[in-house]
């Protein structure tokens, strides 16, 4: 059968989104799960943007790359050489490394962001391919805006790089400004029109602004191209990506339709959406489609009645197609270190050493605190620990006081770097207490712009789980903490963005001092 070449940005485009940041481990958890899923391409990062993206593109590289079965690990690069030559440094370790080279095409990108000629943007980007081919066969080029762009412009420049040695060329639609039935016959006119594409593949990058980002990815299919650029759970720019999970399963699901399959173990989709919000905060909308938590739930008697004589009456997909579990209790407070490491790799963490000695702690911890321990439990401390992991300050000592009628304030120990630090705070709440006592400890000082608060389970002793999205001077990051107690949750949520920005100035000290 026919099949659609997979290439993941999650970690990307879907990791360059406001509140979407992850750090090199973060990465790595991910990019490992990605793999089980068996996607083709991990675009694992863009590593001339920052050191942090270039260390963890070539520890995706270095530690999935190599796996066998490994997917090609991709990294994004400008057209300038010396943006080539970054790129390949992060890939190469990988069994099968790939280089995507980009640059806008259109007329409003070329006048206003790159103040470029159209010719000198046709040889930049042949002089980037060459480049990029004499590092490795696998090259992709993309350009950007395809949508916008003049099309006999647009088509020169694809029949060149191809000519300078393209393996893919990739149509993004940038802004999410395509219409399916216009963009099929766009891509269709590509196919007839630019020299060469039938050596290549063939490959589209839909943006969802209008809501048609996974109508177009599946148009352009319809009309040749073989490979799609997808994100777990639709994460990317402003309104993001094509979603993989719905692109995937639309085809197995209308195989009888498409007549083109995937590689993708789709059993493996539900753990990697979920890994994904647990990483980084931000929880799927109930009603999204594939891995929604209502996406299975019949509610109007007349279905469930209905789905209870035959599930054929309601249900296009199973569950377990996609590997939603039910709610099962994993573990309890005898469970030992290798069942909660085997479990673990289940679900998508391989923990070793002190990371897994940490873990384990936390594990036992929280089956002190609750009888029941489920998946999501799992998943909530394991991505809070990792997140508290590369920490500068962490959280030694809480106390808080709190109630009607009373000031709220809060008495804060922190450590950092083997030493101890406490200090104290009031506030409107017991929250805005903890993180005022956390500002005077640190002399950071960081405005809440938006918090949310999710149990991870159901029952009265769930983990609550917090995100945060923090603004230091200027510069908004994200965190998350998970606790039992869901002020030390806010307290451990706060630290993680704080952190963030405590480590790259510290980092910066360090590079700018002697
Ligand atoms: O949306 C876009 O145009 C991109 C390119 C870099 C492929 O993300
Ligand atoms: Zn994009």
């Amino acid at each position: 059968m026919d099949r659609v070449i997979v290439f993941d940005t999650t970690l990307r485009d879907g990791e360059q989104a406001p509140g979407f940041s992850m750090n090199t481990m973060e990465k790595l958890e991910m990019a490992r799960q990605l793999a089980r899923l068996q996607v083709d391409v991990i675009e694992a990062g863009f590593p001339i943007s920052s050191d942090e993206d270039f260390e963890a593109t070539r520890a995706v590289a270095r530690q999935v790359g190599t796996l066998d079965n490994a997917p090609s690990i991709c990294g994004l690069s400008r057209v300038g050489l010396a943006d080539i030559d970054r790129c390949w440094e992060a890939v190469k370790y990988a069994r099968k490394p790939r280089i995507h080279a980009f640059v806008a095409t259109s007329d409003i990108h070329l006048k206003y962001k790159l103040r470029k000629s159209r010719a000198e943007v046709l040889r930049a980007s042949v002089d980037a391919v060459r480049h990029a081919r004499a590092y490795c066969e696998d090259v992709e080029f993309s350009p950007e805006d395809a949508s916008r762009s003049d099309f006999d412009y647009m088509c020169d420049v694809l029949s060149a790089t191809i000519e300078a040695g393209a393996r893919t060329i990739n149509i993004p639609d940038t802004v999410g400004y395509a219409i399916p039935r216009e963009w099929g016959e766009r891509i269709a006119r590509i196919r007839e029109k630019v020299q060469g594409l039938d050596r290549v593949v063939l490959s589209v990058h839909c943006h969802n602004d209008l809501g048609q980002a996974v109508a177009n990815s599946l148009t352009a299919i319809m009309q040749g191209a073989r490979q799609v650029e997808c994100t777990i759970n639709g994460i990317g720019e402003r309104a993001g990506n094509a979603s993989l999970e719905e692109i995937v399963m639309a085809l197995r699901t209308r195989k009888d339709f498409f007549g083109i399959d995937t590689r993708v173990r789709t059993e493996e989709i539900f753990k990697a959406s979920r890994l994904l919000s647990h990483i980084t905060g931000v929880h799927v909308q109930p009603n999204k489609a594939v891995v929604g938590e209502n996406a299975f739930a019949h509610e109007a008697g007349i279905h469930q009645d209905g789905v209870l004589r035959e599930k054929l009456t309601y249900e296009i997909m199973r569950p377990e197609d996609i590997g939603r579990p039910s709610n099962k209790l994993v573990l309890g407070k005898h469970s030992g270190r290798a069942a909660l490491a085997s479990r673990l790799k289940e679900l998508g963490f391989s923990l070793a050493g002190s990371d897994l000695d940490r873990a384990f702690k936390a594990f036992k911890d929280l089956a002190d605190r609750k009888k029941e321990v489920y998946d999501e439990d799992l998943m909530a401390i394991v991505t809070d620990e990792a997140t508290q992991s590369e920490a500068l300050y962490e959280l030694d000592y809480l106390h808080v006081i709190s109630g009607t009628g009373v000031v709220p304030s809060a008495t804060v120990r922190l450590k950092k770097e083997g030493q101890t630090f406490q200090d104290s705070g009031v506030g409107d709440g017991p929250v805005d207490a903890v993180l005022a006592a956390i500002d005077a400890i640190t002399g950071l000082k960081g405005r809440l712009q938006d918090y949310s608060l999710r149990s991870a389970t159901s029952g009265k002793d769930a983990i609550g789980e917090v995100a945060m999205k923090i603004d230091f001077d200027g510069t908004v990051v994200s965190g998350k903490g998970a606790s039992t107690d869901v002020i030390e949750a806010s307290a451990r949520a706060y630290l993680s963005a704080l952190n963030r920005i405590a480590r790259s100035s510290s980092q910066r000290m360090k590079e700018v001092g002697p």
